[in-house]
């Protein structure tokens, strides 16, 4: 009898890599390149990582080869700290920050660690997938509130007002957003604070893509603007500073928090022993010196003009609406499915790859409410971007009506 896979995976997936992403690699397999615009991964696409982080990994080479204390080594954990509280957070302690591999690791903690069966999280639509599936893992039901693409994909407190239930213990936000580029107004941010007070809820804050703004666009932490809420700020090395690769993150409690949680996440941590301790010493070199993103989406910089040029090509196509992405590396276009022949965004993302051997990613992957958008990344040079508008603008023509 065939060996079953765990029931608590039957409803969770994670488009950036599923199906489609598999049938792309066939066809690169068949001798047809494939324009690969589904995954914010920089380093492919030439972005390096800044010098100083390797410099810092390098030297603790020979004090990286041991275990370090499962919520991260002491002295990088005082840099997190001293950094977040020179960036206006308050009351932070460097033995509640957790260092983990990759921001990814730490929310499936934090889901575990936090969720019994039945409890309700509150998920973005559009969410960055894991998410949703961390929720789902961890025993709970992700219950998604919608994002207004007319207000610039900001949240819509009131849809998340009424999706509040006896069961709801956490909010999740996602600030800079993936996979709409938003970055949110201070406005939003204190009614979706108010509400988490109000109703005593942990406010998971990810913050990972916080450096990549255009536009001279400040971003806000949530966490800065209260002290009465439980406060999980994630941040990481894969999209600031170019390291998927390294797979180094942190999630910071701060505000009112909750000691029973926290006391969770400290034994899963130790259960998964530590974060990979060669990558931790690179975090001190990468919070000194954000040079790098800052050049890369000034004016002139490489991510603001491929943002621009993505956003150009994709709303000169009639038929195709785009809010400008504000920050992060991705935009979520609009296909008004009324003018063409296609039947949803699964069928686009198909027939894209398929005909033009380009590789995006449907909007319903992102756990979104109605099925006409894609999400594209803007990490490849402007030729390359070129070529891609290029080959979407074509197959839409050939299923215009
Ligand atoms: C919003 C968001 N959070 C978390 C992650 C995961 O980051 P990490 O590489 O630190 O696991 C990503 C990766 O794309 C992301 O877009």
């Amino acid at each position: 009898m065939e060996i079953l896979k765990s029931e608590r995976l039957n409803n969770l997936s994670y488009a950036i890599r599923g199906p489609i992403f598999e049938k792309a690699l066939e066809l690169e397999r068949q001798g047809h390149p494939v324009l690969k615009l589904n995954i914010g991964n920089p380093a492919p696409f030439g972005f390096d990582v800044p010098p100083g982080m390797m410099e810092g990994m390098k030297e603790h080479l020979k004090q990286a080869e041991g275990y370090s204390h499962h919520l991260g080594v002491m002295e990088v954990r005082e840099t997190v700290c001293r950094y977040y509280t020179q960036h206006g957070f308050t009351g932070l302690k460097p033995e509640e920050i957790f260092i983990g591999n990759g921001v990814s690791e730490l929310i499936i903690m934090c889901m575990q660690a936090l969720l019994n069966p039945g409890d309700e999280v509150l998920v973005p639509a559009p969410d960055y997938p894991l998410w949703t599936a961390a929720v789902g893992f961890g025993g709970g039901k992700a219950v998604h509130y919608v994002c207004d693409e007319a207000n610039d994909w900001n949240p819509d407190v009131k849809d998340m007002e009424q999706k509040i239930t006896a069961r709801t213990k956490a909010i999740v936000i996602i600030n800079p957003n993936n996979p709409t580029g938003a970055v949110y107004k201070k406005e939003v941010l204190l009614e979706i604070v108010a509400l988490a007070e109000k109703h005593n809820l942990v406010l998971f804050s990810d913050e990972i893509y916080d450096k990549v703004l255009y536009d001279g666009l400040e971003h806000i932490p949530v966490a800065t603007l209260s002290d009465n809420v439980h406060f999980m700020t994630f941040g990481g090395l894969s999209k600031n500073y170019f390291a998927c690769g390294f797979r180094g993150g942190w999630v910071i409690p701060s505000g009112k928090r909750s000691a029973s949680f926290l006391e969770g996440l400290n034994l899963l941590a130790s259960m998964r022993l530590c974060a990979n301790v060669p990558t931790q010493y690179t975090i001190a070199a990468a919070l000194k010196d954000d040079s790098v993103i800052r050049g890369m989406v000034a004016d002139g910089g490489r991510l603001k003009e491929q943002r621009n040029l993505i956003h150009t090509r994709m709303s000169a196509i009639d038929g195709v609406s785009c809010v400008k992405p504000k920050g992060s590396l991705y935009m979520f276009p609009r296909i008004d499915l009324s003018k063409f022949n296609i039947e949803d965004d699964v069928a686009f993302t198909y027939g894209l790859l398929t005909e033009k051997k380009v590789l995006v990613v449907a909007g319903t992957g992102f756990n979104f409410i109605d099925k006409e958008h894609f999400r594209i990344v803007f990490l490849p040079d402007l030729a390359t971007l070129a070529d891609a508008a290029d080959r979407i603008a074509e197959f839409l023509e050939s299923r215009r009506k």
